[in-house]
């Protein structure tokens, strides 16, 4: 037998032939001495047809006692039916349930937490099938992107000795007989191999110690970073831009069928394949949202409502840059015409997503960097080795990282950043 995919046999191309495939019950009905079986793979969904005058009473019966879920391999023509969910059905002289299944947990209409508690079963569902084939053409064409324009892919640590955006959401381990944390970012390993590699970037996981569950924060996400010696904010905006340009054009080539399953509207994604991007500063940010009725001062964090009511003002993604030093990490650069602000960027999806990407030009001057560290209330002996980074033929450099699953949470639509990814982790949950 040659099982074939699913997807393949959704064609003309088989009709009138004798086919196999195998897979999963999705669906089933019993109707007068038949079983409608509908089999999902990992490629499509087809209905199988289990006559009882054909392949004998006791296994229709067994089909109509079954729980969804079993897997089966089935054999038997191909034949085009129009009332089928698919257009297509096979009508079966062979059926074997591969492993049985009863009583499946997941019916339709349970609660978000016991959801949660069935991940391990809930993720056979085809909406999910779809958002990981959307999520693996992002990440292909995130490193495509990459390697194609003349960057070094590198492999930072996970375990790490300091913060880099801030002790609040680090997550301590323990480290032989002391503590280490679980990387928040790959910056700063990053900055050490621009000095020989020039242009470098990563995929890794990234921990964030969030204390609110929110719609678009993890415990652990993938970051896709970048960094580059000799680029300054401009220079580094323009690659943020290019970069999420070709992931979108790449997911609307490559996974139209999966953007249209999940509902996704594809004339407004197609807007992000065009770049460059609006680009407003801070201040300007300001100025719409207190025109908009927002009570919100300078000097203050654009938080997830802010971002919301600004995205409305484009219909692609755009910068949001200059912001206030107060709000920002360390180790951006102060913008020398006012050093108030730092040369910092954010990119923000449109409606309604948000921050997709934070980046900056770094601070490549020793004492300035010296005393951003100490205002910002870290010790500076942690950060010896990243000072030397300014001691030791210093130059002017700058990177960004991208949240993939905030990526993916746009591109395919998604209502909650916990379904960009197959086991979210998020405070007061770790498992399954
Ligand atoms: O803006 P962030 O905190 O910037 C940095 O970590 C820089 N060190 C990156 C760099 O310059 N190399 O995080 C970068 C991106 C955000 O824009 C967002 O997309 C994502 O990471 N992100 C999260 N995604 C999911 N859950 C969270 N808790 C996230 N925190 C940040
Ligand atoms: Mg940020």
């Amino acid at each position: 037998m040659i099982f074939q995919p699913i997807k393949q046999l959704l064609s003309e191309e088989y009709v009138g032939r004798r086919v196999c495939l195998r897979g999963w019950i999705y669906r089933r009905s019993v109707v007068g001495g038949k079983a409608f079986v509908r089999v999902r793979d990992s490629t499509g969904i087809i209905q199988v047809v289990v006559d009882e005058s054909n392949l004998g009473e006791e296994l229709v019966k067994t089909l109509k006692d079954i729980g969804l879920e079993a897997s089966v391999e089935a054999c038997g023509k191909l034949v085009k039916q129009p009332k089928a969910p698919t257009g297509f059905e096979v009508i079966a002289d062979y059926f074997n349930i591969v492993g049985t299944s009863r009583d499946f947990p997941i019916k339709g209409g349970e609660g978000v937490e016991y959801l949660l508690d069935n991940r391990h079963l809930v993720l056979r569902s085809p909406r999910y099938t779809a958002i990981w084939k959307i999520k693996h053409t992002v990440l292909e064409a995130g490193r495509e992107w990459f390697n194609k324009n003349g960057w070094w892919e590198v492999t930072p640590p996970i375990l790490t000795a300091s913060a880099c955006e801030g002790g609040a959401t680090l997550f301590p381990v323990q480290y032989f007989d002391k503590v280490a944390y679980l990387s928040q970012s790959a910056q700063l390993y990053l900055e050490v191999m621009i000095f020989s590699l020039e242009k470098v970037w990563s995929l890794t996981p990234s921990f964030r110690a969030e204390q609110s569950r929110t719609r678009r924060h993890l415990a652990e996400y993938w970051h896709l970073e970048a960094e580059a010696a000799w680029y300054d904010m401009n220079d580094m905006m323009k690659v943020a831009e290019e970069l999420v340009a070709h992931i979108v054009s790449r997911v609307l080539e490559e996974r139209r069928s999966e953007l249209e399953q999940l509902g996704r509207n594809i004339e407004s994604l197609k807007k992000a394949v065009e770049t460059p991007y609006p680009r407003i500063k801070y201040d300007e940010a300001i100025e719409i949202l207190q025109k908009k009725g927002l009570n919100i001062q300078w000097g203050a964090d654009l938080g997830a409502d802010e971002e919301r009511v600004l995205t409305q003002e484009f219909d692609k993604p755009f910068f949001v840059t200059h912001f206030p030093k107060e709000i920002k990490s360390f180790y951006m650069k102060l913008d020398p015409g006012n050093p108030r602000v730092v040369l910092g960027f954010d990119l923000l999806a449109p409606e309604g997503y948000g921050e997709i990407i934070g980046g900056s030009q770094r601070e490549d001057d020793y004492s300035k960097l010296v005393q951003r560290i100490i205002e910002s209330g870290y010790k500076v002996e942690d950060y010896k080795w990243y000072l030397d980074l300014r001691r030791y033929g210093s130059v002017v450099h700058s990177g960004f990282g991208l949240g993939v699953e905030r990526v993916l949470m746009w591109i395919a639509g998604l209502e909650h950043i916990r379904d960009a990814t197959p086991f979210p982790r998020f405070r007061g949950r770790i498992y399954p």
